[in-house]
């Protein structure tokens, strides 16, 4: 009788809301490049038809560390937004703390449980109730390549390992083209470092190193392996690469300038804006040794808890909205990811989204699911920054020893998690 009246409440919630044109929604995120604009305005025009009035809180920086910063500052003075881009275990970390809402109303109105991966819905909950709703799932484990550049370098065939990546990266360069598009910046060199991860030493050993944060499977064998593919990575990126924004690295291969990127799929967000058909002006490839693995990283918004009552129906309909089918349909074919929600057509999706759709549901079965580090969906901030930093330090100074990285890689792991 309780769980009906529940449920009978949401309904009406969600048609009084809709119905009753009022409310501001605040929203952090931090999707300011070409294509994550245009698959954030998405949002932003089905909130307006249903009268909400939408405050755009922006932070640029990709990954998100800027907006972290920010989100602190205004929860410390009381002031959270009414939602906030945050995922995996950072999701936990604020709900300990407790200013976020419980969800579980419009989940159960929702059948959210029935309609998410369960590896998904596990990371939107905290002590079993729903705080986050989530919009999709990008691989992370991608090589972009502009299709026309590697013809002209005389580039045949996809690189399927890396002795043929470099074999490719080779010809580029005689070319004259920049074979490896990249964006200097720590959490673009822990993207790559973690494709390299997958690919060289397989899922077990990404899992045991980077997931359950084994001291040994950080400074052992693989590791090296690991490491040494990465360094022979640099020479190929071109010398203006440090600092450069993500989506300014996939410009350079959007523009023909250089050959591949290893990045996510909001990549190819980029090149869709750009106007650019998968197959044809690009490609998309699974990283070097990476075909039978997948590292994901899903976009969630968590929801705080508010003082003002239209603010907080204003909420509750985003929430609503967000696990939306034909939201998550219209969002995603814009933002390069694929739906979080299951059972979803994939007909309006490039081949790029199938291939995902298709390897997101294979390897949930073989356990070839991989959570990305480097998207915050593994390991706590702490020692996410911890990994990072020693990666990033190992990238950009060629003193660095292999040594001393895994050294500290080990290290990293007892990083103090608050
Ligand atoms: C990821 C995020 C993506 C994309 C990217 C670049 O962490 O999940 O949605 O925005 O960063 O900012």
């Amino acid at each position: 009788m309780l769980k009906f009246s529940k449920l009978a409440a949401a309904a009406a919630f969600v048609a009084v809301a809709a119905a009753a044109m009022a409310g501001e929604v605040e929203v952090l995120h931090y999707w300011t490049s070409g294509g994550e604009a245009k698959s954030v305005d998405e949002l932003k025009t089905m909130m307006a038809g249903r009268g909400y009035t939408w405050k755009d809180f922006a932070v640029t920086g990709g990954g998100g560390e800027n907006a972290m910063g920010m989100l602190k500052k205004r929860v410390l003075a009381g002031n959270p937004p009414a939602a906030a881009l945050i995922k995996g275990p950072t999701i936990q970390e604020w709900a300990n703390l407790n200013v976020l809402t419980n969800l579980d109303t419009m989940a159960q109105f929702g059948k959210w449980d029935e309609s998410l991966p369960k590896v998904i819905a596990e990371q939107m909950k905290y002590q079993g109730h729903y705080v986050a709703v989530p919009v999709n799932v990008h691989r992370v484990n991608w090589l972009w390549a502009n299709s026309a550049v590697l013809k002209k370098a005389g580039v045949t065939a996809l690189p399927k390992t890396y002795e043929e990546f470099f074999a490719a990266a080779d010809k580029l360069r005689a070319a004259g083209f920049i074979p490896l598009a990249h964006g200097g910046q720590d959490w673009q060199d822990f993207t790559v470092f973690e494709s390299v991860a997958l690919g060289v030493g397989g899922t077990a050993f990404y899992n045991k190193a980077l997931v359950r944060l084994d001291e040994a499977a950080l400074a052992g064998s693989e590791m090296r392996k690991t490491l040494e593919v990465f360094r022979r990575l640099k020479p190929y990126t071109d010398d203006k690469s440090a600092g450069r924004d993500w989506n300014q690295a996939t410009a350079l291969v959007t523009a023909g300038k250089a050959g591949f990127q290893l990045m996510g799929d909001w990549a190819k967000g980029e090149f869709l804006a750009a106007n650019q058909e998968p197959g044809k002006d690009f490609t998309c490839t699974p990283a070097p040794g990476t075909a039978h693995a997948y590292s994901f990283n899903v976009d969630s918004f968590a929801m705080f808890q508010l003082k003002n009552g239209d603010a907080r129906k204003a909420q509750g309909y985003l929430a609503f909205l967000l696990m939306g089918q034909n939201f998550q349909e219209r969002f995603n074919l814009r933002k390069g990811s694929i739906p979080a929600r299951l059972n979803m057509n994939l007909d309006k999706f490039d081949e790029c989204a199938r291939l995902s759709g298709q390897d997101f549901a294979a390897m949930s079965k073989t356990g070839a699911l991989v959570p990305s580090v480097a998207h915050g969906m593994a390991v706590p901030p702490a020692v996410q920054s911890a990994l990072r930093a020693a990666v990033s330090d190992f990238w950009n100074n060629d003193k660095t020893t292999v040594n001393e990285t895994l050294a500290r890689l080990a290290l990293a792991a007892g990083a103090p998690v608050k």
